[in-house]
């Protein structure tokens, strides 16, 4: 094990627990059933969160012109799994939210990139009659997480990085062999630390290599193919998206086409230029 690798996972260790309240919440993403009641009572404790979800329910997107005043409302109005994904987005959004000077990305550009690729794998997943769309949905908004950690070391060792990549190696592992480990087998280090569902695990730890998940490789394409669009798209471009490797093999293996590709892009394009729209108003 290399000196930087004992750093980087020591790294690990000293991160925050995850908010318990985040660990239910992804808990019931994994489930086929979101029960409407037990989700109101998971978010009620919390009025901070609950505060901020409501403001979320009355913006156009969500609200029309009748405004959403409990949680109660907004589980009939906008139904328990969008509510679920709601809540969970807004959990994530504080540690995807940095500027990555390693990657390239700035302010916000992880996180811009995390909810294109989010939206854009639970339409694949309605696609493709997946009824897990909340865990496609949260395991492409939380794919990129190992760079969160990941970023600080790759900004001492971006030459070398570089320099595999121009020599044809894809991002993450020429991540792996400067650093040790790439940012998606970091990346589900954390998720296992942080005690997410396993799925959650294996969809970030192989959001590159989809068909090498030892399970769950549906879900792992759905990730993949999600990332992918938010990169052809440009939504949150850093360089990993200039060096990502596309395995275009599991289009056909989810049943999909060139043409529901198509499609699900220029819904995510408009789903995205809406939610610029709203930040920048
Ligand atoms: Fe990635
Ligand atoms: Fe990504």
């Amino acid at each position: 094990m290399t000196t930087t690798l004992n750093t980087i996972l020591a790294r690990i260790d000293s991160l925050p627990a995850a908010r318990p309240i985040l660990l239910r919440l992804l808990r019931m993403a994994g489930e086929p059933d979101v029960g409407a009641r037990e989700l109101v009572s998971i978010i009620e404790v919390d009025v901070a969160l609950t505060a901020n979800l409501l403001r979320v329910c009355n913006t156009p997107e969500y609200s029309g012109s009748r405004p959403i005043a409990t949680l109660n409302e907004a589980v009939l109005r906008l139904g328990t799994r969008t509510l679920l994904q709601l809540v969970i987005t807004q959990e994530c959004e504080g540690m995807l939210s940095g500027t990555l000077t390693g990657y390239g990305m700035t302010r916000s550009d992880l996180w811009r990139h995390s909810t294109g690729a989010a939206i854009a794998a639970r339409l694949l997943a309605q696609r493709v009659n997946e009824p897990r769309t909340a865990l496609a949905y949260t395991g492409a908004l939380l794919h990129d997480l190992g760079q969160v950690v990941l970023d600080v070391f790759l900004q001492s060792q971006m030459k070398g990085v570089v320099a595999r990549v121009r020599a044809g190696q894809d991002f993450s592992a020429a991540e792996a062999e400067i650093l040790g480990i790439g940012h998606d087998a970091l990346g589900a280090r954390i998720a296992e630390k942080w005690g997410f569902p396993e799925q959650l695990v294996l969809m970030i730890g192989y959001h590159h290599a989809p068909k090498s998940a030892p399970g769950e490789q549906r879900l792992c394409s759905l990730v993949h193919l999600g990332d992918a669009i938010a990169h052809w798209l440009g939504i949150g471009l850093g360089r990993p998206a200039l060096a990502a490797r596309f395995d275009a093999s599991v289009v056909a293996d989810l049943g999909l086409n060139v043409g529901d590709l198509d499609q699900c892009v220029i819904e995510v394009s408009e789903k995205m230029a809406e939610k610029e729209e709203l930040l920048a108003a």
